[in-house]
């Protein structure tokens, strides 16, 4: 037999209906805060991600399932959403457009990372994208549509963490000095720090080895590197939250897994999930516009994974339910069959959800298995019904059963309001 690759997961019908709540509990809530869906292909040029994401990125250095095409082009398959919609932005000239463009999207994702629960090889994101805004508004803005949403959704317990990474300016200052810390440790660390230490040491500060986490603790902070102007951007995008009445706290070393970044960046977490208990990430990213050849424009979004959104309702189940079909039609003998089919297709067109049988079974059969699905009524056709143009309607939740003239069926059906 032939199995589903590791780290993938097929989404079997007892689970389809929760991802199509929340796609379209998503779509209605990014209609009202006026947000655009966008569509890109799954996959690019890697070259894409190698200059946005960056080099020294796990996602990059060892994550992307990237291939040589028959005709030699380097391609992946997308690990992240936020390169694909400004390739997609600059490539249609979207900015030429509007002077603010807010999009968002859903999809699947792929990172060869080492799956446990709430990581897989292929995963969904949903996520939103602002373009034009260099403003705090558009930050805040990203981070209530994140937070506000699971919040509709009913999962509480939600920790938001902040920080501001500050401009290109700060930063390169701030490396200088992360350097002079780290070298005393640089032969305690790992190979893979000891080559961020040359070529990003940022990067350190996103490590999950243990004693790299206790060397990091005492590093010099960010914030003390901030100029003025992101530390007013900064203060205002507090202000706002605050406003919103969107409790944050700030932790100063979150430099996040992509170098894309300026100022701003956030994670939202919750308590109902495991080690991988992230549930969105975002932040701000002025340059990453200009850095793939398009006019300089600021911009901000987050990412949310779905399979973790789904593990942190689990235990909210009665939000969502599945809706049963709601008729189940049953012919008793040979003549009826035909009739069953057209009666069918004659009730969905009035809106209702209709199974018949398939396996020509008997009607005690039919019946349990009504009620296993939790169907609300079973309309039941025989010789006499036939002989007389009526059908019976048995409601499957008080076991009554109506003789009822088939061309009043509808309207009786309608009066039941199920
Ligand atoms: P990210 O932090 O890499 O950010 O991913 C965002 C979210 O995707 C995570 O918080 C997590 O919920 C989910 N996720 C990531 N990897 C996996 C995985 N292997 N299995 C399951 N879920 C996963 C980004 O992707 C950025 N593009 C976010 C962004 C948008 N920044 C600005 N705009």
């Amino acid at each position: 037999m032939i199995r589903s690759v590791k780290g993938t997961h097929d989404i079997l019908p007892d689970q389809t209906w929760r991802w199509r709540k929340i796609e379209s509990a998503l779509h209605n809530f990014m209609q009202k805060y006026g947000y655009q869906e966008i569509r890109t292909p799954a996959f690019e040029k890697t070259e894409l991600f190698t200059r946005s994401i960056g080099e020294t990125t796990d996602i990059v250095s060892k994550e992307m399932y990237s291939w040589t095409d028959q005709g030699g082009e380097n391609l992946t398959l997308k690990p992240e959403l936020t390169a694909p919609v400004v390739r997609a932005f600059i490539q249609h000239n979207l900015g030429s457009q509007s002077a603010v463009n807010r999009l968002y999207y859903m999809d699947a994702l792929f990172r060869r990372e080492r799956p446990q629960k709430g990581r897989t090889r292929q995963f969904h994101q949903f996520g939103a994208e602002v373009f034009g805004s260099a403003h705090p508004e558009a930050d805040a803005e990203i981070i209530a549509i994140s937070y506000n949403f699971f919040k509709t959704l009913g999962i509480d317990n939600l920790t938001l963490t902040l920080n501001s990474i500050g401009s290109e300016e700060c930063r390169q200052n701030y490396r200088n000095e992360l350097r002079s810390y780290l070298k005393p440790f640089l032969s305690d660390l790992t190979e893979t720090s000891q080559n961020r230490f040359k070529n990003n040491p940022l990067r350190i500060l996103d490590t999950k080895i243990k004693y790299e986490k206790e060397i990091i603790k005492n590093a010099p902070d960010i914030d003390s590197f901030l100029t003025a102007d992101d530390k007013s951007h900064f203060k205002e995008v507090k202000s706002l939250l605050n406003a919103l009445s969107i409790p944050f706290t700030i932790d100063t070393q979150m430099v996040r897994g992509l170098d894309y970044y300026t100022r701003t960046t956030y994670e939202i977490t919750s308590n109902a999930l495991g080690a991988q208990d992230a549930l969105c990430g975002g932040g701000r990213y002025d340059k990453l516009v200009e850095t793939l050849g398009g006019k300089p424009t600021p911009a901000v979004g987050f990412a949310a994974g779905i399979e973790r959104l789904l593990l942190a309702l689990e235990s909210k189940t009665s939000n969502f339910n599945d809706e049963p079909i709601q008729i189940y039609i049953v012919g008793m003998v040979e003549d009826a069959r035909s009739v069953c089919q057209v009666l069918a297709q004659e009730l969905r067109d009035q809106g209702f959800s209709v199974a018949t049988d398939l396996l020509q079974r008997s009607l005690k059969s039919l019946l349990r298995e009504a009620n296993r699905n939790n169907v609300k009524i079973a309309i039941i056709i025989g010789d006499d019904e036939l002989a007389n143009n009526t059908v019976q309607v048995k409601n499957m939740e008080t076991g009554e059963q109506t003789t009822i003239i088939i061309n009043k069926l509808i309207e009786y059906l309608t009066d039941l309001d199920f």
